[in-house]
């Protein structure tokens, strides 16, 4: 994704030919950037050849997964809905593995008839249904036990998952306990611990010490896993010259972690696959002034990207086409919807801009799309696969008939 002559293109595709036939708000995809995210991925972690489970909340669309299926990759799901659709997309059982602290009765009874490589349980009263549901159908399922390691991530508060006071994992005391509980289980084979501290984790050293707990943990137990799954949360670069994860201190340490216990390595990357292969364009409906700031009304909102009202994430807005004039006014970037909470982004010394002007929101390839909601009853936007100068609809706009 780039400029060219000042004006925005992803791969091939002019952003402004693709928003005359496709309208906006739109959400378009770099194939290209996708594929080099996964390779650089498996490049990065070669010496641990890792299982990639892709995880599927940050992405859902069934067209973008066949195609990270077909890069090779697993998948990590949360419900049955993600796991259909995994499976649908073509992705082997093999390589599923179903997370999550609620998983409901049906849903597990789903996840072993389909015959997926392991489901990650988050507590004794699942690890108890799961095993009732595997005799019931008189299976032996593989699980993988969540281990809570009291590990603060160093990121948003509100997508941190390893410290004590989360819903996630069981602490050590109960990981022990559940452990030997189930050592002699006929249905119930732990084969896995998993762990996975939060996400956009930008800082390696929180991986460090999760390590450095589960060391301590299995150097007191007797007991041998196959596998250990890391989880994802490896952060991206959402400011341009933002802090970059270093992912060689991480891999560093995962090699003496893995040479010590001689165990298979999986990933649940999402937001690293996908972040910045995605970005949301839209256009400015109105301006609107007041003594201190002008007010850009775009005509994509929080509903079709929550993140910064939700998290007060920020996402770089940048113009379709480069101007050198100034906006004198702070401008601050707004949606339509009915709260004051809809804003993406408020800036200073920003490139002058009209009503109608094309505005791309940056980096809304995880947790945009998937995180829309159809809130003022506003339709979800079209999103489309750009790969050179193909263009391929994976979703169209939803038409209000299909919502009420
Ligand atoms: N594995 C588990 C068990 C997870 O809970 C998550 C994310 C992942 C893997 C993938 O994490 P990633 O590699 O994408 O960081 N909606 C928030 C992020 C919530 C993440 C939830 N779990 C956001 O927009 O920042």
């Amino acid at each position: 994704m780039k400029y060219i002559n000042n004006n925005f293109f992803i791969e091939q595709k002019n952003i402004k030919n693709l928003v005359k036939k496709f309208s906006t708000p739109l959400y378009c995809y770099s194939y290209k950037n996708l594929k080099k995210n996964i390779e650089n991925f498996k490049n990065i972690f070669k010496q641990i050849s890792p299982l990639i489970c892709f995880s599927v909340k940050s992405n859902s669309n069934i067209l973008l997964l066949k195609e990270i299926k077909k890069l090779g990759l697993g998948a990590d799901v949360v419900s049955k809905g993600e796991l259909f659709a995994s499976l649908k997309a073509g992705i082997n059982k093999k390589k599923i593995v179903f997370s999550g602290v609620g998983k409901t009765r049906a849903e597990i009874e789903y996840a072993i008839k389909q015959e997926i490589l392991l489901i990650n349980s988050e507590s004794l009263s699942e690890v108890l249904t799961i095993e009732k549901v595997a005799r019931k159908l008189n299976k032996v399922v593989n699980i993988g036990l969540r281990l809570n390691p009291d590990t603060d991530a160093q990121t948003l508060k509100q997508i941190s998952t390893g410290k004590s006071e989360n819903k996630f994992g069981v602490d050590k005391k109960t990981f022990i306990k559940i452990i030997n509980l189930m050592k002699n289980s006929k249905f119930i084979k732990i084969k896995c611990l998993s762990v996975h501290i939060g996400s956009q984790i930008l800082n390696y050293k929180p991986y460090d010490k999760m390590l450095n707990v589960l060391d301590e943990i299995l150097e007191n137990l007797n007991y041998k896993f196959e596998t250990i799954d890391l989880g994802g949360g490896m952060g991206i670069n959402y400011e341009n010259k933002g802090k970059k994860l270093n992912y060689l201190k991480y891999k560093k340490s995962i090699i003496k972690f893995k040479k010590k216990y001689n165990c298979k390595i999986i990933f649940e990357p999402g937001r690293s696959i996908i972040g910045n292969a995605g970005i949301l364009v839209t256009k400015v409906i109105y301006l609107k002034h007041n003594k201190t700031k002008t007010f850009v009304i775009l005509d994509a909102a929080m509903n079709d990207l929550i993140r910064p009202a939700l998290y007060n994430a920020k996402h770089r807005i940048i113009p379709y086409q480069r101007n050198n004039s100034r906006s004198k006014k702070t401008l601050e970037f707004v949606g339509p919807v009915c709260e004051t909470t809809d804003k993406f982004l408020t800036e200073k010394n920003f490139q002058s801009i009209k009503e109608n002007d094309i505005m791309i929101i940056c980096d809304t390839g995880a947790y945009g799309y998937s995180l829309s909601s159809n809130y003022n009853l506003r339709v979800r936007p079209e999103e489309i696969l750009i790969n050179g100068n193909k263009v391929k609809i994976i979703r169209k706009r939803q038409k209000i008939s299909d919502i009420i």
